[in-house]
């Protein structure tokens, strides 16, 4: 497969393995442009690409920011705060404004799951799912299998732990979705009021007990627990979540002598994960960020249909 025969990226669950093996080699041809010092080629040129960020990003907007930038694109920046979105105009109104203007692709993050799929449908320019609720954040799982790959070397047949707050993980989504289709084993870990429902019809193995689940594992993917839905009583306080699910050194000695520890961020550091650990040399919390970047303009290149090449300057 050599190109994307779709217009939108809306989650991983309904993508093949062939299309996710596509955007892993493209990432990984772009992301020696990111060591460049002149970090700019003509690829997008012409192009103008839209973030519409409902929600807080630091990673996702900025890395699809400088990976638009560094294709030579123009983009526009629009989020609740300083738009019209402020004064009460509604999704459809602003999506079909911004797109009068010229605009050849959305990246939508929203706090509702589905609203960039009602975007795909009403827009005729390309949609990215840069996080809808609690569905699917696909740039995000991307972005950890490519990380896995760089460093493992492969996906099939590894065995991946994912921990924490997976009901409303949509990191957790899109990363069960993509690393099963690439044939990896997927654990889940977390407290049973933090597992979503119908869980058995996912393709885990589900662990109540975090030192069971490590147990021999090639990568562990800590959640970001979201303090923000504490007072829902999903677990009794913060210390007794950090005791049961937290990432420690003395805990990964149960895993594979080179696991990968990965962090979507932002990260509780002390709660899910300790610092000792989100520093330490197992970690590639910092080299997700990089990649994020990398998969970034190889989604922007594939759904943008650039005529050029990487060596272009
Ligand atoms: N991982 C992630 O989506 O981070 P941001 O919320 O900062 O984009």
């Amino acid at each position: 497969m050599t190109q994307l025969h779709r217009k939108d990226i809306l989650g991983l669950q309904d993508m093949s393995s062939e299309e996710i093996q596509l955007i892993l080699d493209t990432a990984e041809s772009y992301k020696e442009i990111l060591s460049r010092s002149v970090k700019k080629v003509p690829i997008l040129r012409g192009k103008s690409i839209c973030t519409l960020f409902y929600e807080n990003s630091t990673r996702t907007r900025c890395s699809f920011e400088l990976a638009a930038k560094i294709m030579s694109a123009d983009t526009t920046a629009v989020s609740t705060a300083g738009s019209s979105i402020q004064k009460g105009e509604s999704f459809k109104d602003t999506l079909l404004t911004l797109e009068a203007m010229g605009m050849d692709l959305f990246v939508i993050r929203h706090s509702a799951s589905g609203a960039p799929h009602f975007a795909a449908k009403i827009l005729k320019s390309s949609v990215i799912n840069a996080g809808d609720g609690m569905h699917e954040h696909p740039t995000q799982g991307l972005l950890d299998m490519l990380t896995i790959r760089q460093n493992k070397g492969r996906i099939e047949g590894l065995k991946v732990l994912i921990v924490g707050d997976i009901m409303h993980s949509r990191v957790a989504r899109s990363n069960i979705w993509g690393l099963s289709k690439m044939g990896a084993h997927v654990r889940l870990c977390g407290p049973r009021t933090l597992l979503p429902a119908e869980i058995e019809k996912l393709p885990v193995e589900v662990y109540d007990n975090l030192d069971m689940a490590l147990e021999d594992v090639d990568v562990v993917n800590v959640l970001r627990i979201q303090l923000e839905r504490m007072n829902r009583g999903f677990f009794p306080s913060v210390r007794e979540y950090s005791a049961l699910f937290g990432i420690n050194k003395d805990r990964l000695r149960r895993a594979k002598p080179d696991v990968l520890v990965m962090h979507p961020g932002p990260m509780n550091r002390g709660i899910e994960i300790t610092p000792d650990v989100a520093d330490g040399e197992f970690a590639v919390i910092t080299e997700q960020v990089t990649n994020g970047v990398a998969v970034r303009m190889a989604l922007l290149y594939l759904l943008l249909g650039g005529g050029g090449h990487v060596g272009s300057a």
